[in-house]
């Protein structure tokens, strides 16, 4: 059965029990900053599980996006995935255990006709504060289900989330599928892997709260999960998930660009597949997110770097559109189901390509530098500073450097490279603080003040000095104001002495500071100074004092000169060829 057949299945025999298919919230939760991805398909509905109405009413199924990103580096067997569709279906203080468990099995044996000796399950146990689910191993048994293949289990197992995670949970039943041609044991036995688990279904009906305390939430409600990637393997009898309906084409479509076969190559293969898809659909999510340094972005950009790294060890021509070509097969196969897919193919397309392209310049080098420091490592071990280097200039996030590494052998300082990440963002940070501080920017008062004054010393320099004096910067703290200006020659001290006088005439003249908006090559036709005229926009912001200055500026500038004390020039001196600098502070 076809992937997408098995979705529909689900929904309308959901549908065909009461149940309202409400629509894949996106992938990015919209309300929830505690996450960076959904994770399970209850996610979204927290506060109905809670005890809010649903608008949809009290019987739900969906299918629903879901990322689970802690197991990245594990993809590339043939279970993991980091993105995948969670199939689930929901009572709000409706149905309870005996509908929830007698519909699961009536899917799985009536509609996707798995036979009923292929089936176990798991119940839970008991523990402090619910007793052992004796309920659910009666009706398990009522439906066919022989004793034998049914276990019950602790905690670990049989709770959902787990013990420690606040919010709503519960005890759940976990249904196991045989996968395998060898004769079925009579015992289930959780540990033999050839029993693999196919859905949950939760029994939520307390809340963990903050403080460690559970309480009966209003309602009982039901919370079921099941993989899509999963039970696809399953229903089409493959083992390996990338052999099912959902990823065959994928596949055929890298073997196709790579000119090489999937057996030898799995790993690469299932890599690049997975992490297109995931880069695809985190990309198409309306919250616009981009490869970036932080939170999903980052995850993004690990993606797409981690799949261009095996791309290129396939041998495929990175230069070539064979991201763009993997991205189409995959977004032909969900576009159908989701709008959004259809909707930002030109967005994921552009996020995939200029990934490429960035990563793409630094990737060869940085090899080489890894395979040079590799080279000379002698005890096993990368030092933070090379792991750091790594990242710094070739951008390999850490966990690439993690993975190459260990491919030699090679453990890597990841403590060290967090300490020194930590303390570059700190610098960098800083550094656009002072940035911010020392520009046009600045908004505390005496700052203003300055930078209003700054402008009055330009134009007195301007009369006293010279025309052709020019600012050629400014930098302004509480402290002092700094101004520099084009200029030949050293200022005599009396040039010093009529400047300073000059500004401070003005400032008792009590100018008013006007502000207009005008064209930039107006502005620039009447004469108004103006620093780097190609970095201002169209329409510029022109600051007027009184009529002795005409400045293109972003402000912020008092409003009157007489808001400004008096200013005392502490030092004038050269900074560079042609450029003077004057120290100036308020005389307070
Ligand atoms: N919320 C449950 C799970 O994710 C169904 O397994």
């Amino acid at each position: 059965m076809e992937f997408t057949q098995i979705r529909d299945k689900y929904i309308s025999f959901f549908e065909s029990k009461g149940h309202k298919q409400i629509p894949s919230a996106p992938v990015v939760p919209e309300n929830d900053p505690s996450v960076l991805f959904n994770t399970a398909g209850m996610q979204p509905l927290v506060p109905y599980l809670m005890g809010q109405p649903h608008p949809y009413g009290t019987r739900l199924c969906d299918y629903q996006k879901c990322m689970r990103t802690n197991d990245l580096d594990e993809v590339g067997d043939v279970t993991h995935h980091t993105f995948f569709e969670m199939l689930g279906n929901w009572s709000l203080g409706d149905y309870f255990k005996n509908e929830s468990i007698s519909w699961s099995f009536e899917l799985l044996t009536k509609v996707f006709n798995i036979p009923v000796e292929r089936l176990a399950v798991t119940v839970f146990k008991g523990n402090d504060i619910v007793s052992a689910d004796s309920e659910s191993a009666e009706i398990w048994k009522r439906l066919g289900i022989p004793e034998k293949r049914i276990k019950y289990l602790g905690e670990d197992d049989n709770w959902w989330p787990n013990m420690e995670l606040t919010g709503p949970c519960g005890p759940d039943t976990e249904i196991f599928y045989f996968r395998s041609n060898d004769e079925i044991p009579e015992e289930f036995d959780t540990e033999d892997e050839r029993w693999v688990e196919i859905w949950n279904n939760v029994f939520m009906q307390y809340n963990h709260n903050e403080d460690g305390t559970f309480t009966e939430l209003p309602k009982k409600n039901v919370d079921t999960g099941m993989g899509l990637e999963r039970i696809t393997a399953v229903l089409e009898g493959v083992t390996d998930n990338y052999a099912s309906s959902i990823w065959k084409d994928v596949i055929e479509k890298i073997e196709q660009i790579s000119n090489l076969k999937y057996n030898g190559n799995e790993k690469a293969m299932r890599i690049i597949a997975d992490h297109i898809r995931s880069a695809v659909f985190i990309s198409a999510d309306p919250a616009g997110i981009k490869p970036s340094n932080t939170d999903q972005g980052y995850i993004l950009r690990r993606l797409i770097r981690r799949a261009i790294r095996y791309a290129k060890k396939l041998n495929i021509d990175i230069n070539s559109n064979w991201e763009e070509e993997i991205a189409k097969v995959i977004m032909s196969k969900y576009e159908n189901y989701y709008s959004e897919i259809k909707e930002n193919k030109d967005i994921v397309l552009e996020v995939l390509r200029t990934e490429k392209t960035k990563f793409n310049r630094t990737l060869e080098n940085g090899l080489k530098e890894f395979e040079k420091i590799a080279s000379k490592i002698q005890n096993g071990k990368m030092d933070k500073d090379n792991a750091f280097r790594l990242y710094d200039t070739f951008g390999f996030p850490i966990e690439l450097t993690v993975e190459l590494a260990s491919e030699m052998g090679i453990k890597v300082d990841e403590e060290g490279f967090k300490e020194k990440f930590k303390a570059h963002q700190e610098i960098s940070r800083a550094g656009a603080k002072e940035k911010f501080k020392g520009g046009l920017a600045a908004t505390g008062e005496t700052e203003t003040q300055y930078h209003t004054a700054t402008h009055l010393l330009n134009a007195a320099l301007k009369v006293i000095v010279s025309k052709d004096v020019h600012q050629r910067g400014s930098n302004i703290t509480a402290e002092r104001m700094r101004f520099d200006f084009s200029c030949n020659h050293k200022l005599t001290d009396e040039e010093k002495q009529k400047t300073e006088e000059l500004v401070n005439k003005w400032i008792d003249a009590a100018y008013p500071v006007t502000k207009t908006e005008m064209k930039k090559e107006d502005a620039i036709a009447s004469g108004a100074e103006c620093m780097f005229i190609e970095r201002y926009p169209d329409v510029v912001t022109v600051y007027k004092i009184g009529d002795v200055s005409a400045e293109l500026c972003g402000g912020p500038h008092v409003e009157n000169t007489s808001k400004i004390p008096h200013i005392k020039i502490k030092k004038e001196e050269a900074v560079s060829a042609g450029v003077r600098r004057i120290k100036a502070e308020f005389v307070k």
